[in-house]
C-alpha cells in the first residue's frame, strides 16, 4: 500500500494561463496575448488573459499555498516572450523565474520547468511560427539561455508541453493561434516541433541540466466495435495523436499509418533529422485526461474517423469521459511499446462546475475529489503491474485561463475569485494534500 519511497506529489500550471502582466518588465507580446487582445480571435474572453490569476505579482502567496498543502514539486512553464523579447536576453524576465525557483527550493518544493507550454513570441509567429524551419534553432537558443540561468537550481526540465495540441488546435481546428485550418501544414509543424525538442534537449544538457524530458498528452483510442473499419480507424487516430511524437523521439521513425493518412501532403524528411530528434531522455512526462472511442467515418473532414460518446459514463465540463482505467492502460502501454523508462504523470485533473464565489463553508467539489482518487489508484495499479512511475502532478494548482475557453472551465484545486483574485483551497486540495503528505496511505482508510 502507499506509493514507492520518494514518489513526487505535485501540482502543475503554465505561464500564460496564470501569470497576467504579459508586457511587464520589458516582455514582448506573445501569440496568446495577441489572441486575447482587442481585435484578436479570443478578444471576447473576459476577463482577458492579460490578468489571469495575477500570479506574476502574487507568486509568493502561491508558493506559500503549495507549501501549506504539502506538495513536493511544482511544475510551471517559462514565458519565451518575457525572457527573450525581440531575440535579446531580458535579465528582468529571467530574474522572475529565478526568484520563483529559489522561493520554491526554500519552501522544500522541487521546481520543474517546461520551456514551451504554447505561448510563443508574437514576432516569431509572424515569421511563420512552427511552419518556419528556423524556429527549432531559435528554440534551441532560448532553451540554452533559460537552462544556463537556472540549471544550477532546477532539477527537472521539459522541452515542450503537448506538441500534438499545438499542431492540432493551431493548424487543423484553428481554435488556437495561429488559427490555421489546413491539414497539409500538419506534418511540417510536427517535424519542426520534433526538431525543436531535439535541439532543446541538447541545449539543456550543454547548459548543465540534469534531468531532461518531453511532456506528451496520451488518449487511448478504443475502436467503437470490432468491425475491421473501426479497428483501422482507431489505429489511425492512435498514430495521429499518440505515436506521431513518441515514435520519432523514442524509436527514430514516424508511425507507418501517417504517410498514408496525409497522402501528397507528406514530405520526405532528411534521415539525419531523426538522429537529432531521438535524443536520449531522462524521463517522459504524461498528461492524461480521458480516452477516445473511435469509429470509421468517411464523412469526417480529416482522417476518416470520429469520436463516439460512451452512453453512461460521467463526463466532465469539457465533455471528456471520466475513464481512470485508461491511465493504467496508458502507463503500461508506454512501457510495452517503448521499454523501461521513468514516467511522471505531469497533468491529470478535471473541470467540473464550481461557484464563481467561494461559499463561506468552502468549495465542495466531490466529483473532482473522486476523479483524483480513482486516477491516482489507477497509477498505483500501473506501478503494481511494472510501470516505473515516479510522480503525479495534478492539473491544476489554480482555476485559470483555459485557453480558447477562457475562464469558464475551472480545473483548479484552489478556487480563484476572478473579481478579487482571492484564492480558496477546494475540498480536492485538502484531499490531495492528505495523499501527498501520507505518500498515498490516506487512499486506504483503516478498516
Ligand atoms: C492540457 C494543457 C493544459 C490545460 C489542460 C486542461 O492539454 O496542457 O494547459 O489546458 O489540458
Amino acid at each position: 500500500m502507499g506509493f514507492p519511497k520518494g514518489f513526487l506529489w505535485g501540482v502543475s500550471t503554465s505561464a500564460y494561463q496564470i501569470e497576467g502582466s504579459p508586457l511587464a518588465d520589458g516582455a514582448d507580446p506573445s501569440n496568446w496575448q495577441r489572441f486575447c487582445a482587442p481585435g484578436g480571435a479570443g478578444a471576447h474572453l473576459a476577463p482577458r488573459g492579460d490578468r489571469a490569476c495575477d500570479h506574476y505579482r502574487r507568486w509568493r502567496e502561491d508558493v506559500a499555498l503549495i507549501r501549506e498543502l504539502g506538495f513536493g514539486s511544482y511544475r510551471f512553464s517559462v514565458s519565451w516572450s518575457r525572457v527573450m523579447p525581440g531575440g535579446r536576453v531580458n535579465a528582468a524576465g529571467l530574474d522572475f523565474y529565478r526568484g520563483l525557483a529559489d522561493a520554491l527550493l526554500e519552501a522544500g518544493i522541487q521546481p520543474q520547468i517546461t520551456l514551451h507550454h504554447w505561448d510563443l513570441p508574437a514576432e516569431l509567429e509572424d515569421r511563420g511560427g512552427w511552419l518556419d524551419p528556423d524556429l527549432p534553432g531559435r528554440f534551441g537558443d532560448y532553451a540554452h539561455v533559460v537552462a544556463s540561468a537556472l540549471a544550477d537550481r532546477v532539477p527537472m526540465w521539459a522541452t515542450l508541453n503537448e506538441p500534438w495540441v499545438m499542431m492540432h488546435e493551431g493548424h487543423l481546428t484553428g481554435s488556437h493561434p495561429p488559427c490555421h485550418r489546413d491539414f497539409r501544414e500538419l506534418p511540417r509543424v510536427s517535424h519542426n516541433l520534433l526538431r525543436a525538442h531535439g535541439l532543446g534537449v541538447q541545449a539543456c544538457r550543454a547548459a548543465g541540466a540534469r534531468s531532461v524530458g518531453l511532456v506528451v498528452n496520451i488518449e487511448p483510442k478504443h475502436p467503437a466495435s470490432d468491425r475491421p473499419e473501426d479497428l483501422a480507424a482507431a489505429a489511425r487516430a492512435d498514430a495521429y495523436m499518440n505515436r506521431q511524437y513518441l515514435d520519432p523521439v523514442l524509436l527514430g521513425r514516424y508511425p507507418e499509418e501517417l504517410p498514408e493518412l496525409f497522402g501528397a501532403a507528406w514530405p520526405e524528411f532528411p534521415e539525419d533529422d531523426f538522429k537529432l530528434i531521438r535524443q536520449p531522455l531522462d524521463y517522459l512526462g504524461v498528461n492524461y485526461y480521458s480516452r477516445g472511442i473511435t469509429r470509421h467515418d468517411p464523412a469526417a473532414p480529416f482522417g476518416r474517423w470520429s469520436g463516439v460518446p460512451h452512453p453512461t459514463h460521467l463526463r466532465t465540463e469539457m465533455d471528456w469521459e471520466v475513464y481512470p482505467e485508461g491511465l493504467t492502460e496508458t502507463l503500461l502501454w508506454l512501457r510495452e511499446r517503448y521499454g523501461e523508462m521513468p514516467l511522471y504523470v505531469n497533468e491529470n485533473g478535471a473541470a467540473f462546475r464550481d461557484p464563481d464565489k467561494a461559499p463561506p463553508g468552502g468549495v465542495q467539489d466531490p466529483l473532482r475529489v473522486d476523479y483524483f482518487r480513482t486516477h491516482i489508484l489507477a497509477v498505483r495499479d500501473a506501478i503494481d503491474r511494472g510501470a516505473d512511475v515516479r510522480g503525479y502532478s495534478a492539473w491544476s494548482l489554480l482555476d485559470n485561463f483555459e485557453w480558447a475557453l477562457g475562464f469558464e472551465k475551472r480545473f483548479g484545486i484552489v478556487h480563484v475569485d476572478y473579481d478579487t483574485l482571492e484564492r480558496t483551497p477546494k475540498a480536492s486540495a485538502r484531499f490531495l494534500s492528505g495523499v501527498a503528505r501520507s505518500n498515498g496511505q490516506s487512499l486506504y482508510p483503516p478498516r
